[in-house]
C-alpha cells in the first residue's frame, strides 16, 4: 500500500514538473480541489475527449451531440431533484473545526477493519506457503471472520442510514465506532446534517431567491431539457442518444486524491432514449460497450471491474459503476444508469410542456426511458496517467543502464506525437535540415523541436511526456536524406527516408488504431 501511495505522489509531481497539471491559483497558495491543465495536459485531455466523442457520436448514426449552457433555469434543478436531494451528510469536529463527510469517515473505519482481516490472511499465506487454502481460511479463522462480519454489519448500517436519510443513525455509528478526527484525534463531533453540493450565484438584475442560479452539478439536465428540440431538428427515431462534454461543479466536502474528486470538473455524458420496457436490454448493451471502450486503450482487464449499486436512487431501475484500480484502490471511473422516465417526466410536470415522443411504428406517444453513460474526463485522465506511468531501467550510451520515467500512452492519445532533434545544435547545416523536417510535419501532427542537452537527455524528456516517436537528424541525413526514428516503448531506432516519416507516424498515431 505504501508503495502505491508512493507511486501516486510521484505521479502528482510528474504532472507538475512536465506541464500536465498545476494547482489552481498556486501563487496564492492554491484553491483546494481545483486544478489547471498545462500545455501537455490540455493536449492529452483534448485527445481523451476526441476519443470519447468519436466513438460515441461520430461512429453512431443514432447519437448526436450538443453543447448546452452551464447556467440553466433554476426550476430545472428543482425538477431533477438536485435542490432537495443532492446532499452529502456533513459533520464538523468541534475542536479542530474541520469538516468531514460522515459517510466517508465511516467508510474509512470499515476499510481499516477490512485491512486487519487482510493482514491476517497475508500472514497466514506466508506461514502456510503452497498448502494455504485462502477461501477456507477466510471463512473459518475466528479473527478473520470476526473482522469481516463486523465490517459487513457496519456497512449494512451505513447503507440503511444513507437510504433512509437517517442523520441520527450516522452520528450514532460514528460514536459507536469511536471514530476520531483524522487530523486532531478529537472525538468531539457536531450532529450530522445534510449539505447541498450545488454552488449558486445570482442573476444580475433579479434580487433574492428569484434570481438564484446554480452552477450545473451534471451536464445531463442540459440534454433532458433539449430532448425534443434535438429529436425534432435531427429527425431521430427512438432509440437514439444525445451526448455532451462540459464542465460540472460540486461543492465537495471532502475533496482529495488530486483530480479524482474536484469541485470544478468535466463530464462526458450520453443519454440514450429508448422505448419503455426495452431499457434493461439497452443498459446491458451500454455496459458492455463502455467496458470495451476502456479495454481498447490497452488497460488490462484485471484493472477494471463492474460494481453494481446496491442501493438504487429512487429514479433508477439499474445502475453500475465501472471501477478502475487507482493507486489508492478500486474506485468509480464511470457510471451507467437506467434512469427510467424520471427526468423527462419531472420536467414535463414542472414546466407544463409535453416531452413526449410520437412513435410512428406503434402509433403511440410516450415519455421515453433513458439509459445514461457518464464519465468524468478528469478521472479518465488520472486513469490513463496511472496506467501509463512507468519507471524502468534501460541501456545507456556507455553500455550500462539508466533509469527512465516513461509515459506509455496510447499513441493516439499522446500530447506530442513526434520530437525533431538535430544531433548537434551548433552545426547550422543540421539545424537547417531539422527545421525543414519540423515544418514538414507540423501541419499534420503536434511536434516539438528540441536541441538542448545531449541526445540521451532529450530522449528522456520525450519519454517523460509520452512522445511516441523521436526523429534525429544527423550527418548521414545530410548525405542521403535519411533520419533515425526511435520508438518510445521498444527503444528501437530505424533509419528511414525523410519522405517516409509522415506515413510512419500517421500509422502509429492514427485514431483508426483505437476506433476499429
Ligand atoms: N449524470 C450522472 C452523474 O453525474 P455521477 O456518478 O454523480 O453521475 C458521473 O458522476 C461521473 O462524473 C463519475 O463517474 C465521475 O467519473 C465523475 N465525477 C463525479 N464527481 C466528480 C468530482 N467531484 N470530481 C471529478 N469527477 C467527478
Amino acid at each position: 500500500m505504501a508503495q502505491l501511495e508512493d507511486v501516486f505522489k510521484k505521479l502528482v509531481s510528474h504532472c507538475k514538473e512536465y506541464g500536465f497539471i498545476y494547482q489552481s491559483s498556486e501563487i496564492y497558495d492554491g484553491l483546494s480541489a481545483v486544478y489547471d491543465y498545462g500545455p501537455y495536459g490540455v493536449e492529452l485531455k483534448n485527445n481523451i475527449k476526441t476519443y470519447w466523442w468519436k466513438s460515441m457520436v461520430q461512429l453512431n448514426e443514432n447519437i448526436v451531440g450538443i453543447d448546452s449552457a452551464i447556467f440553466m433555469h433554476p426550476k430545472i434543478w428543482k425538477a431533477s431533484g438536485h435542490v432537495d436531494a443532492f446532499n452529502d451528510p456533513l459533520v464538523d469536529n468541534k475542536d479542530s473545526k474541520k469538516r468531514y463527510r460522515a459517510d466517508t469517515l465511516i467508510e474509512d473505519a470499515i476499510s481499516k477493519i477490512e485491512a486487519k482481516a487482510e493482514k491476517e490472511v497475508e500472514k497466514a499465506k506466508t506461514r502456510f506457503g503452497e498448502s494455504f487454502d485462502e477461501q477456507l481460511y477466510r471463512t473459518t479463522n475466528p479473527r478473520v471472520v470476526e473482522y469481516l462480519s463486523k465490517a459487513k454489519e457496519i456497512n449494512d448500517r451505513l447503507n440503511s442510514a444513507m437510504t433512509n436519510n437517517n442523520m441520527e443513525e450516522l452520528k450514532q455509528i460514528i460514536l459507536d465506532l469511536e471514530i476520531a478526527d483524522p487530523d486532531s484525534g478529537s472525538r468531539n463531533w457536531t450532529d450530522v446534517r445534510q449539505f447541498n453540493l450545488m454552488f449558486n450565484t445570482q442573476l444580475g438584475n433579479i434580487a433574492g431567491e428569484e434570481g438564484k442560479l446554480y452552477l450545473r452539478p451534471e451536464t445531463a439536465q442540459g440534454i433532458f431539457v433539449n430532448f425534443l428540440n434535438v429529436q425534432k431538428t435531427t429527425r431521430q427515431k427512438i432509440p437514439f442518444g444525445i451526448a455532451q462534454i462540459g464542465k460540472a461543479f460540486r461543492n465537495e466536502i471532502v475533496a482529495r486524491q488530486f483530480i479524482f474528486r474536484m469541485r470544478e470538473f468535466e463530464q462526458m455524458e450520453m443519454q440514450f432514449f429508448v422505448k419503455p420496457g426495452s431499457e434493461l436490454q439497452w443498459y446491458e448493451h451500454w455496459k458492455n460497450t463502455r467496458m470495451k471502450w476502456h479495454l481498447a486503450l490497452g488497460t488490462p482487464a484485471e484493472k477494471l471491474r463492474f460494481h453494481n449499486h446496491e442501493n438504487l436512487a429512487h429514479y433508477a431501475n439499474a445502475a453500475v459503476d465501472i471501477q478502475y484500480d487507482f493507486p489508492f484502490g478500486f474506485k468509480e471511473l464511470e457510471g451507467i444508469h437506467s434512469r427510467t422516465d424520471f427526468d423527462l417526466k419531472s420536467h414535463q410536470e414542472l414546466s407544463g410542456k409535453k416531452l413526449q415522443y410520437f412513435d410512428t411504428e406503434d402509433n403511440e406517444s410516450y415519455i421515453p426511458y433513458v439509459v445514461e453513460t457518464s464519465i468524468g474526463c478528469d478521472r479518465m485522465f488520472l486513469t490513463i496517467l496511472s496506467q501509463a506511468y512507468h519507471e524502468e531501467m534501460v541501456p545507456d550510451a556507455e553500455g550500462g543502464e539508466a533509469q527512465r520515467i516513461v509515459l506509455k500512452l496510447h499513441p493516439a492519445l499522446a500530447p506530442v506525437k513526434c520530437a525533431v532533434l538535430p544531433l548537434l545544435k551548433n552545426k547550422p547545416e543540421l539545424v537547417e535540415k531539422a527545421k525543414s523536417v519540423m515544418s514538414m510535419l507540423t501541419s499534420s501532427f503536434i511536434c516539438t523541436y528540441d536541441d538542448k542537452d545531449a541526445i540521451g537527455r532529450r530522449y528522456r524528456r520525450q519519454d517523460a511526456l509520452g512522445t511516441p516517436c523521436c526523429i534525429t537528424i544527423d550527418f548521414e541525413t545530410l548525405e542521403n536524406n535519411t533520419v533515425t526514428i526511435r520508438d518510445r516503448d521498444t527503444l528501437v531506432q530505424e533509419r528511414i527516408s525523410i519522405e517516409e516519416i509522415e506515413r510512419i507516424i500517421e500509422n502509429k498515431v492514427s485514431w483508426k488504431n483505437l476506433l476499429s
